[in-house]
């Protein structure tokens, strides 16, 4: 009888799928998994349907991406953060940010090497380590600040360690990490010749108060970054799979090496309908923050009405929540209390980290409030009986 390999051997099925079967089979409001239950701009849904239509786009796309796409990635970097890319060969247009990372894990980092990755982390990640076959090195973030230990950062360098996944704005904390927190990751990369992976998708997810710093704008790190981003989050279209990766052509060719025997090219007529999202003026920008805060703030009132307890998200469409004061149980526990009596679906976050480390948010749960502002008062209206 034929075996599955040995590689993916200890991936499992995740705890999401466990959750949503939950969730419907008890009727609860969804608030587990991150995707919008509203569309992005419509301009961009015009553009993916004039590029079907126009019947140039309905073959491969260039493997790395259409040149559309390329330059609006490229002059994004231009108009947001002021970073020089070139379009042809510092541009690698993926299907979706989780290949980007992906591709760049595999492009990038040798068999053996380490990886550094900080917990809760996103969780394609360490199954790309794993079959890179190189090995996670973990730095946990702690409640209720959400901030890691600088001297635990710097005990997981090694002169193995070959590169680092950064995630800001931060999917789950909402931590958006400070100039001085990056400056530190940086000085660590810079003195152990580490390359950072920075996955960015939430980067115009960013509340009033707090700024996102691509870390490769840092003095003497753009060479050792790619950056990452997806249109499924800064356009809202999760179900396009269009990604990219940015940064020094040294690297982004690496990246390409591994992309172009994985997916080879992105869609085609999708790549242009983005093209034409990063035209949209600020205007787009502005509108997306405001509706997300003013969602924000309905989810930080649900959670305070509920008695949990949480740090109010400096960025993206995820909060964590400590539920301690109204439940005895853990993070699984409480989340399948939650569907089955309350009528509300959230996700544990253990799976988010290490097993070493997991007890650290075994009293926390994470809340998606990329929802309508409706379903979002009726998961605060459930919540409130959680009160004690
Ligand atoms: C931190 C982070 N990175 C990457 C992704 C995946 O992005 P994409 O859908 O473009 O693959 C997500 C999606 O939730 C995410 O939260």
């Amino acid at each position: 009888m034929p075996k599955t390999a040995h590689r993916v051997a200890t991936f499992g099925t995740t705890i999401f799928t466990e959750i949503n079967t939950l969730a419907q089979e008890h009727n609860a409001v969804n608030l587990g998994q991150g995707r919008p239950d509203f569309d992005g701009p419509q301009a961009a849904i015009e553009a993916a349907v004039a590029a079907l239509r126009s019947g140039k786009a309905n073959q491969y796309a260039p493997g790395p991406g259409t040149p559309e796409l390329k330059t609006g990635v490229a002059n994004h970097a231009l108009r947001f953060y002021n970073m020089e890319i070139d379009p042809a060969n510092g541009v690698l247009v993926t299907p979706g940010a989780t290949e980007a990372v992906f591709c760049s894990i595999m492009g990038l980092v040798d068999p053996g090497d380490e990886v550094i990755v900080i917990e809760p982390f996103f969780d394609s990640y360490v199954p790309g380590i794993i079959m890179a076959g190189a090995t996670p090195v973990y730095v946990p973030l702690r409640p209720p600040d959400w901030v890691f230990d600088p001297d635990e950062l710097r005990a997981a360098f090694t002169p193995r360690t070959r590169a680092l996944i950064l995630n800001t704005p931060h999917n789950p904390t909402g931590r958006v990490f400070t100039r001085g927190e990056l400056q530190t990751i940086a000085d660590l990369c810079q003195e152990y010749d580490v390359t950072v992976i920075s996955d960015e998708v939430y980067e115009h997810l960013v509340f009033e108060g707090s700024q996102h710093i691509p870390i490769a704008t840092l003095p003497g790190m753009f060479e050792r970054t790619v950056a990452i981003g997806s249109a499924g989050k800064t356009f809202g279209m999760t179900g396009w799979k269009v990604g990219w990766a940015y940064g020094h052509p040294e690297l982004i060719a690496g990246v390409k090496r591994a992309q172009q025997f994985v997916s080879f090219a992105t869609n085609h007529p999708a790549q242009l309908a983005v093209a034409h999202a990063f035209t949209l003026d600020s205007t787009y920008y502005e509108e997306y923050q405001a509706l997300y805060t003013a969602k924000r703030d309905l989810m930080m009132q649900a959670l305070d009405a509920a008695g949990l307890k949480a740090r109010q998200p400096e960025g993206t469409y995820f909060v964590m929540a400590d539920f301690s004061d109204v439940f005895d149980g853990d993070d699984v526990a409480f989340s399948k209390y939650l569907i089955q009596e309350i009528g509300v679906a959230c996700i544990p976050p253990t799976a988010f980290y290490s097993r070493e480390h997991a007890h650290i948010v075994n009293k926390q749960v994470r809340f998606a409030f990329c929802k309508g502002d409706d379903t979002l008062r009726a998961a605060g209206e459930r919540m409130a009986k959680l009160r004690r």
